[in-house]
């Protein structure tokens, strides 16, 4: 099994998918379904490493296992769960966390950035969060990885903690080396408001992204209002280098209309912002409501969402226990 292409992925269920989610990640889930083995979790303990009110949390769960069904991952094809429903995961964190080094924890820029300038107030969970990822990973042996170019760092942390495992266990090979799979033209959706920052569910305005669910309404509004440039469109994208916010909108629009940036631009050049704006917001309706609507279809469904969740469990699990019982073997665990 070990030779064959295994792709795990996780989503936190902290609220909202956006648009940064959907073309980072999730169409890449969809796209690869069709030609490799799949196992996408929706990471509640990850999502616990900052506090969750417990309604909320379990809500969350649905959602996203709803959007995942929406955007067109089949659980027939793939195997969707939640993390917390195989403890294989917790396990193995544990077993990591004595592999992992302090020292290369201190190095991850995301929990700088999540815990603020008071780190001494982070959870705990939150310092060694890049620890449950690799162990999501590593659990099922997965050899590739869709993610955005945010977890890039994560994904080589997890190569790390690999390496030293079959170092310090001496079993080269054991586990393979897992490879980031992240989209080539546009691996960061950056926010509306700021084209430095990237596009996220924490972010405070809800102008800042596109919601999966927004109404078309909304998509046109928070179009209208994004940050754009006062100038024309530039003919040559070299000319973008310092105005983010633009940039990111054009990338946007050639992702969609799956056209490179150069092809956008020469169509556009010359033209006001607004145009693109009018045409964006056309084909973000186009991609995006649909998804919104599946999703609040599917979540009149709850038993159907927990049925999926459960089935997934079921065989996420027996991966995994055959995996771990050959890693508490290497470890010298009885
Ligand atoms: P999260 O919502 O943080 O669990 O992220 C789920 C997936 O979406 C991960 O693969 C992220 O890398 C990806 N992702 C999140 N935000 C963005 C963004 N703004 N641009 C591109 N990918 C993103
Ligand atoms: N850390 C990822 C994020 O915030 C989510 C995640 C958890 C994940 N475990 C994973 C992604 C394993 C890929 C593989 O986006």
């Amino acid at each position: 099994m070990s030779k064959k292409k295994l792709v795990f992925s996780g989503v936190q269920p902290t609220g909202n998918l956006h648009l940064g989610n959907y073309l980072g990640a999730l169409k890449n889930f969809v796209s690869l379904q069709k030609n490799a083995e799949c196992i996408y979790c929706v990471v509640d303990l990850h999502a616990i490493t900052v506090f969750q009110d417990p309604g909320h949390l379990h809500d969350n769960v649905l959602e996203t296992t709803a959007s995942f069904l929406a955007t067109g991952l089949d659980p027939d094809k793939s195997i969707i769960f939640n993390q917390s429903s195989v403890s294989g995961h917790a396990e193995l964190a544990w077993i990591l966390n004595c592999v992992s080094r302090v020292g290369w924890l201190n190095r991850m820029t995301q929990f700088k950035d999540k815990a603020g300038s008071d780190k001494e107030k982070a959870s705990v969970g939150l310092y060694i969060y890049p620890n449950l990822m690799a162990a999501d990973i590593l659990l099922y042996k997965a050899t590739h990885v869709p993610v955005g170019a945010d977890q890039k760092q994560h994904l080589e942390l997890s190569r790390d903690i690999a390496q030293k495992f079959n170092n310090d266990f001496n079993c080269k090979d054991f586990f393979p080396l897992p490879e980031p799979l992240i989209p080539k033209n546009i691996s960061r959706i950056m926010s509306l408001r700021d084209g430095t920052k990237k596009m996220s569910k924490s972010e405070e305005s809800d102008y800042s992204r596109i919601n999966l669910k927004d109404t078309a309404d909304e998509i046109i509004k928070k179009i209208k209002k994004a940050k754009s440039d006062s100038e024309t469109i530039p003919d040559d994208a070299k000319l973008l280098k310092n105005k983010p916010e633009a940039l990111n909108l054009l990338n946007i629009y050639s992702e969609i209309t799956k056209n490179s940036l150069e092809k956008t631009i020469s169509e556009m050049a010359g033209e006001d912002y607004s145009y693109l704006k009018t045409k964006l917001a056309e084909v973000l309706i186009d991609e995006i409501t649909p998804v919104g609507k599946e999703t609040q279809k599917l979540l009149k469904d709850k038993p159907y969402l927990k049925k999926v969740l459960k089935k997934g469990s079921e065989k996420a699990n027996i991966i995994a226990e055959e995996n771990l019982k050959n890693i508490r073997e290497k470890v010298g665990l009885i």
